[in-house]
């Protein structure tokens, strides 16, 4: 004969295996086994009749209440599961789930370097479009028709005389055209050109254009701001040295070397036992080039630099291959945090 005992301790046994149930599953058998036909509960109401009258009514009552008690609680476990609320199982003791945390690409990263080392000493940025004539990127530039020069360039054409443009200095041409003097101007940007990929070239890069056009500017003007950034980007303690080269939009044209600073200048694998590394070239801009963009070559003057970010990036964090930039490895990316 059950008595008013035995529904409590039927109500805690439901009630402790409700808290552990790790399912909807477990919670439908706690169900079966209390609450179903042949369960324990129901087992107690159906014998009500056999208890003595004097205790049933007292024993009916508390039976009804813990079904009732019981059939809520099973009720609000299964909502919770419905909501994948996982608290129901959240066990405070098991270690957490780590969050894999990306990074800023190392070339974004530089990029904003020099864009700001170039913005503290007065430059502003321009833009200039991916897809560029055959005329900014070359004949504006002072590349004839035919010129030598358009070979070393390795040419993605697009249709007609719209090609892929392959250096940043057409936005010189762009730039001067829109503005007057004084222009001082640094033109970060994607390039493309047709090269075979390696370890040290790949068919897209970035540069960064700079130019200053104005009256009196001279060559002291370009290794003065030159150095400049040098230093801030670089570091301190470093020697630069220009070297007589060849462009067909500067003249006099240079390439700048800086003193290697993994060897200290003393000759290793970085600088192939030069003690230099090559970063940029440069000169005064062509005087065709200032009259192509309408402006009077005899009255004003300008020098520009073209440097590419991927050679100075991997020399600045000392990377060994320019395609680390472009396979989306996160744990290449992840290195620069
Ligand atoms: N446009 C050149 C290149 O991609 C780089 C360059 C050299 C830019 C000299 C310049 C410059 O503005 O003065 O090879």
């Amino acid at each position: 004969m059950p008595d008013i005992k035995d529904i409590g301790v039927l109500l805690a046994e439901a009630e402790s295996a409700i808290s552990m149930a790790n399912s909807p599953d477990d919670l439908e058998a706690i169900s079966i086994k209390y609450l179903g036909r042949k369960g324990q509960i129901t087992a107690v109401l159906r014998s009500l009749k056999e208890v003595p009258i004097d205790q049933r009514k007292e024993l009916g009552a508390a039976t009804n209440k813990a079904r009732v008690k019981l059939e809520q609680e099973l009720k609000e476990a299964a909502e919770k599961f419905s909501k994948g609320d996982k608290k129901a199982n959240f066990d405070p003791t098991l270690p957490g789930v780590s969050h894999r945390i990306g990074a800023i690409h190392p070339i974004t990263k530089v990029l904003k370097q020099v864009n700001q080392s170039f913005e503290r000493m007065g430059f502003e940025i321009a833009k200039g479009p991916e897809i560029e004539s055959d005329y900014y990127n070359f004949e504006g530039l002072n590349f004839p028709p035919d010129h030598p020069a358009r070979d070393m360039q390795d040419t993605f054409y697009v249709e007609g005389d719209m090609l892929l443009r392959t250096h940043t200095s057409p936005v010189q041409v762009r730039t001067l055209k829109n503005s007057k003097p004084p222009v001082k101007i640094i033109a970060p940007g994607k390039n493309f050109r047709n090269e075979a990929i390696s370890s040290r070239a790949y068919y897209t890069f970035y540069q960064i254009e700079g130019f200053l056009v104005d009256e009196g500017v001279s060559m002291a003007d370009l290794k003065g701001v030159l150095n400049a950034f040098c230093r801030d980007f670089f570091g301190e303690g470093l020697k630069l040295r220009y070297r007589p080269s060849f462009f067909p939009f500067t003249e006099p044209s240079a390439e700048v070397d800086i003193t290697c600073f993994l060897c200290g200048s003393k000759g290793c694998r970085l600088c192939k036992h030069t003690g230099w590394l090559e970063i940029l070239g440069c000169g005064m801009i062509d005087p065709n080039v200032l009259e192509n963009a309408d402006y009077d070559s005899e009255k004003y003057t300008g020098f520009a630099f073209g440097m590419g970010i991927e050679r100075v990036t991997m020399l600045k964090y000392m990377i060994d291959d320019i395609r680390l930039f472009y396979n989306n490895d996160i744990r290449f990316i992840r290195q620069f945090i």
